[in-house]
């Protein structure tokens, strides 16, 4: 493939015909005004706010949920406003609305499109009971750094899996039709780069070549722009030494001239007057300048376009058909939305909120999200499941357990506590009855220091059968602008874990995080480690499921888990490096003898300090059963740049319960014209297996799978061997290749 192939829109007669009608009606304010976005005043109508409604200074209104409120801005808007334009309703609906599902890293643990599609469709529904017409999500940047506090809000490390998931979002979110009840606008974030913020310390810097931007960060947004994604949201992050938010390459020749995206880009929050302060700028009006000409359309709670833009059009320092394309992108989505023929909320044609089918797709997409990372023996036997007629006194552990909000996550405007069922109260549920449950909080919070309360916690494990530790982050350290310098577990839960450890009890600990935490300091004290991200209104029937052996885990890694916080970066797709580490020339600090200040470490790429790898791999899951690959195959020996492969492998399920596996294939491409990762993801696929059963999986590989943004910075894929790995995870070992010939 030698460039991407541009976007198939589909041609919708008579919305260019209506935009051209408005524009050619509109004065110059009201065009400004509809390149304006405020915040509500959430839930009362001030009279200045209705008046700049009524004046058509106000495209889109941000959080306002109050059906009422919303429906009478609407009204205003269309009946008493010159030109009718009705407004869009932003809001952050980012796992859930009331309905709350796993946080987005933990959906992309699903590696499962239709349960993230599932996941979006009931969000979109709850919200547009609540009068919003546009989420402004997924957010597909890539999260390569865990302490960055928005990976919890990410698909994860890999451009393939959030390329995936990002365009099931938008298809959740947007459904079949943009007009129809129940649909609401998806909005890609942030428009780009923003991920790789330095340090992992939000808004940072980034400082990414062209080569990085369109083979790690650009895939996840032109996947969700062909999947019909109606907005984008640009980044506050500086890329280049030129701010997202008035980047000219990025906004306009990337995204519109070669993507042919002809949705409506926002701004982030105050990025446009921000500009100022990151130093591009020196007032608002070169900021609304800079921001208008790059191709940002709509302005987000900062007033450089209401001010400023105006004055530079009648200038003319701003060509009027500059800001008339602007307005054309606000007005598409508007009318594409179907706002023109009905623009008002009607809560009563749309499912309940929070009905039971809502928390039971919760469920769903909280069972599948959670990824069994050990799975010790004791007496020759796996802890989990747990046998619920051989435990007769539980204890359960730690700040977690029974705490509705925290479980929910970051990012929960919206999100109703009091639809969750939590881990404690599913467990005195199911099993009060019949066996013994106490409960040792010991840990006010996550990050409590205190030592206080592990003396119960101690005598309550030592007299069970089992324990439950439900450890990890509070949601409030996950999320924007809550970054952590070192992701270990906060607090005094590491100690508290070895205080329980030699009770002999087995311990089970369940992980609710925002992120990847560094673990090794006590991951070899705990008999079972499940990570269950905040795993949403349903955790508690989710958990207990899993733990209890009425569902098996099948959530596989989205991101890597670095063994200590000093790793970062740390991710699968790596590259190879002129002096990879080996197994044969790591030395660790204490294995160095004394005396020897010359002695050679070997001139490999480690630390010192710790193992180079990390502790959990990308892909990385277990099960409670066991799966076989064997007999991979690939249709041809060679895949020609037209033609395309078949790669296919049998996968067995070799233990005695059913469960889902994640086939995942990988590739490299060994000797290119410029260098490539040691392994890429280029499909997967989630199967059910039964005990016993064998399945033959399948993937279709073309060149432009292969293909990537190379030495003569176009997409091409370049002849020769590739290597391909099957298995269950990104160090699979199961190999073969194949030869990618030109014509
Ligand atoms: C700032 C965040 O960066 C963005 O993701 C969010 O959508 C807006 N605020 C609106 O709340």
């Amino acid at each position: 493939m030698k460039s991407a192939p541009p976007i198939d829109r589909m041609t919708e007669p008579g919305i260019e015909d209506r935009i051209a009608d408005l524009l050619g009606r509109m004065t110059p304010g009201e065009k400004v005004g509809q390149l304006s976005q405020v915040n509500a005043a959430g839930g009362h109508i001030p009279e200045d706010y209705a008046h700049a409604i009524r004046q058509g200074w106000i495209g889109s209104v941000l959080n306002e949920v109050d059906v009422p409120t919303v429906n009478e801005i609407q009204r205003i808007a269309v009946e008493e406003s010159r030109l009718g334009i009705p407004l869009l309703i932003g809001r952050d609906v980012i796992h859930g609305f009331r309905t709350v599902f796993p946080i987005p890293l933990g959906q992309a643990a699903t590696w499962n499109p239709d349960r993230v599609r599932e996941g979006a469709r009931i969000a979109a529904l709850e919200a547009a009971a609540s009068g919003v017409n546009w989420t402004f999500a997924p957010m597909v940047d890539i999260g390569r750094d865990p302490r960055w506090g928005r990976v919890a809000e990410c698909l994860g490390e890999d451009p393939f899996l959030s390329s995936v998931l990002a365009a099931a979002m938008v298809r959740g979110f947007q459904g079949e039709h943009l007009d129809a009840p129940g649909a609401i606008a998806a909005c890609a974030k942030h428009f780009t780069g923003y991920g790789a913020s330095e340090g992992g310390r939000d808004y940072n810097t980034t400082d990414l070549t062209e080569r990085a931007l369109r083979n790690v960060h650009l895939p996840p947004f032109r996947a969700a722009v062909e999947a019909g994604v109606a907005t984008l949201m640009t980044s506050f992050s500086d890329i280049d030494g030129i701010p997202a938010s008035a980047h000219r390459h990025l906004l306009t020749t990337i995204l519109r001239e070669e993507w042919g995206f002809d949705g409506l880009v926002v701004s982030d929050w105050e990025s446009i007057s921000q500009l100022a302060v990151h130093g591009l700028t020196g007032s608002d009006r070169e900021s609304a300048f800079e921001a208008a000409m790059t191709g940002v359309d709509m302005e987000m709670a900062s007033r450089c376009y209401i001010e400023q833009l105006e004055a530079l059009m009648e200038e003319g320092v701003v060509p009027v058909s500059r800001v008339d394309a602007m307005v054309a992108n606000v007005l598409r989505v508007k009318l594409r939305l179907g706002l023109f023929d009905d623009p008002y909320c009607h809560p009563e044609r749309l499912p309940e909120i929070g009905n039971p089918d809502h928390l039971e797709a919760a469920r769903r997409a909280a069972t599948e999200s959670v990824v069994l990372l050990r799975n010790g023996e004791r007496d020759g036997s796996p802890v989990l499941p747990l046998d619920r007629d051989a435990v007769r006194r539980l204890a359960v552990i730690g700040p977690l357990a029974d705490e509705p909000a925290e479980q929910l996550g970051t990012w929960v405007f919206d999100g109703d506590p009091a639809l969750s069922t939590t881990p404690l109260q599913e467990l005195r549920e199911r099993f009060g009855g019949a066996m013994e449950i106490e409960y040792v909080r010991a840990l006010e919070t996550t990050r409590d220091r205190g030592h206080g309360g592990f003396d119960a916690a101690r005598t309550a494990v030592g007299g069970a059968d089992v324990a439950l530790l439900f450890l990890g982050e509070d949601a409030i350290l996950s999320g924007e602008a809550h970054c952590r310098a070192d992701i270990r577990l906060p607090g005094a839960q590491e100690a508290l874990i070895h205080h329980l450890a030699d009770t002999g009890t087995p311990l089970v600990l369940v992980l609710m995080t925002g992120r990847p935490l560094a673990l090794e300091a006590m991951v070899d004290r705990v008999d079972a480690l499940l990570c269950a991200w905040h795993p949403g209104s349903m955790a508690g029937p989710a958990l207990v499921d899993l733990l209890f052996g009425d569902a098996s885990p099948s959530g596989r890694l989205p991101v890597t888990f670095p063994r200590v916080t000093g790793q970062i970066p740390i991710h699968y797709a790596e590259k190879r490096t002129g002096k990879p580490a080996t197994p044969e020339s790591f030395i660790h600090i204490d294995d160095i003898p004394a005396g020897a200040p010359q002695l050679s470490t070997g001139n490999t790429s480690f630390h010192l300090d710790v193992w180079y790898r990390p502790l959990f791999s990308f892909g990385y899951g277990l099960g409670y059963t066991s799966f076989h690959y064997e007999h991979l195959a690939c249709s041809a020996p060679e895949l020609t740049m037209d033609g395309s492969i078949q790669v296919e492998v049998d996968v067995v399920n070799t233990g005695a319960r059913a469960g889902d596996e994640v086939v995942q294939l990988y590739i490299r491409d060994p000797v290119a014209s410029t260098t490539r990762p040691v392994r890429e993801l280029k499909g997967f696929r989630r199967v059910h297996l039964e005990p016993g059963e064998r399945r033959r999986v399948a993937f279709e590989l073309t060149a432009a799978d292969l293909a990537f943004w190379g030495r003569n910075n176009t997409w091409s894929a370049e002849p020769g061997h590739i290597d391909l790995w099957v298995g269950g995870h990104s160090d699979a070992s199961l190999h073969t290749h194949i030869h990618l010939v030109s014509p």
